[in-house]
């Protein structure tokens, strides 16, 4: 049965979007099968992808509203082993439309239910904001990929992010796991990126992906192309990041998988980045501290009790 991720942050510009195309396109290259939903009205991801988004006559829009099938939405291998659900600007009418419509945040669940079987990943690129799109994502997935930016105010909002996760879990969705963390657009010349690793690291270090996502003008650039970095410059550091993601992620669903290839641009870089490759990562298991501290930290924020 396919893994269906979310990918959230409710801050917009932090590479959600990005991720949500090249992790995919990585994965498909590690020989899974994918599905991309994009959940954000903007649609930068069907385009990102080469897709004419105006030009879809079904799109998650008409998928919410009962308008068409799931399978009637899927676009068929937009790049090798990848299938999508487009969206565009329609889409942010259907907050207001399903007001009042019975179960709404379960309308995504149910209309995967019918294909998650047909592919090995669901990656769903949700909107900058905590909406009933989010929610629909929230309560489809088992597990949720939180892309931060390495930049003064990365940890703004993570905790508010952390929250909503917890509520879907409780009310929602009982099986919502955080998947984990991965840092953007790291910048090897500033100190900031560093010390923003380093301050997300002291509070949620079990969750922190050991690959670190470089700051790639390549990366800005293929979306223009139509196409994910793997095809658009498959030599670039950010192809190489998105390929060792892809392998973490797969690893950390099945441990015998072989290990990421270290990346040589960020071995490089400060100490702090190197001393928690993923391998050596303790399982979310032995990190997640007792229950019963109350505390506002992030860390407690996702202790067992609140895990729910
Ligand atoms: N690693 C990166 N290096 C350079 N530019 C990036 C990187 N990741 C994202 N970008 C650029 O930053 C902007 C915001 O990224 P995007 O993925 O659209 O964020 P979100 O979906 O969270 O709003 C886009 O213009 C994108 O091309
Ligand atoms: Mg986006």
């Amino acid at each position: 049965m396919g893994k269906i991720i979310a990918i959230a942050n409710q801050k917009g510009g932090v590479g959600k979007t990005t991720t949500s195309i090249n992790l995919s396109a990585a994965l498909a290259l590690e020989g899974k099968k994918i599905l991309v939903v994009d959940a954000d009205p903007q649609g930068n991801c069907t385009s990102g992808f080469g897709i004419e988004k105006n030009e879809q006559e079904n799109t998650l829009y008409e998928l919410l509203l009962d308008e068409c099938s799931t399978q009637e939405c899927i676009l068929r291998d937009v790049v090798p082993g990848i299938d999508l659900i487009p969206a565009n600007i329609n889409l942010a009418a259907a907050e207001i439309e399903l007001i009042g419509i019975h179960r709404k945040e379960f309308i995504l669940r149910d209309a995967l239910d019918y294909v998650r079987d047909d592919y090995d990943y669901v990656i769903m690129d949700c909107p900058p904001s905590l909406n009933v799109l989010t929610v629909n994502a929230m309560v489809a997935a088992d597990s949720v990929i939180v892309p931060i930016q390495c930049e003064y105010y990365a940890l703004e909002g993570l905790s508010q992010l952390i929250h909503t996760i917890n509520l879907v879990r409780e009310r929602l969705n009982r099986r919502l796991d955080v998947e984990g963390i991965v840092f953007t657009m790291f910048d090897a010349r500033t100190n900031l990126s560093a010390q923003v690793v380093e301050n997300v690291k002291d509070n949620v270090q079990q969750y922190v992906y050991g690959t670190v996502i470089p700051r790639n003008i390549r990366l800005a650039e293929a979306p223009s192309y139509g196409e994910p970095i793997t095809t658009y410059d498959p030599r670039s550091s950010g192809a190489a990041a998105y390929r060792a993601l892809a392998v973490e992620v797969i690893r950390r669903d099945d441990p015998s998988e072989p290990e990421p290839e270290p990346l040589s641009e960020l071995t490089a870089e400060p100490e702090s980045l190197q001393e928690q490759p993923a391998s050596k990562q303790k399982s979310l298991q032995d990190e997640r501290p007792a229950s019963g501290q109350g505390s506002d930290t992030l860390q407690e924020q996702l202790s067992p009790s609140e895990w729910g």
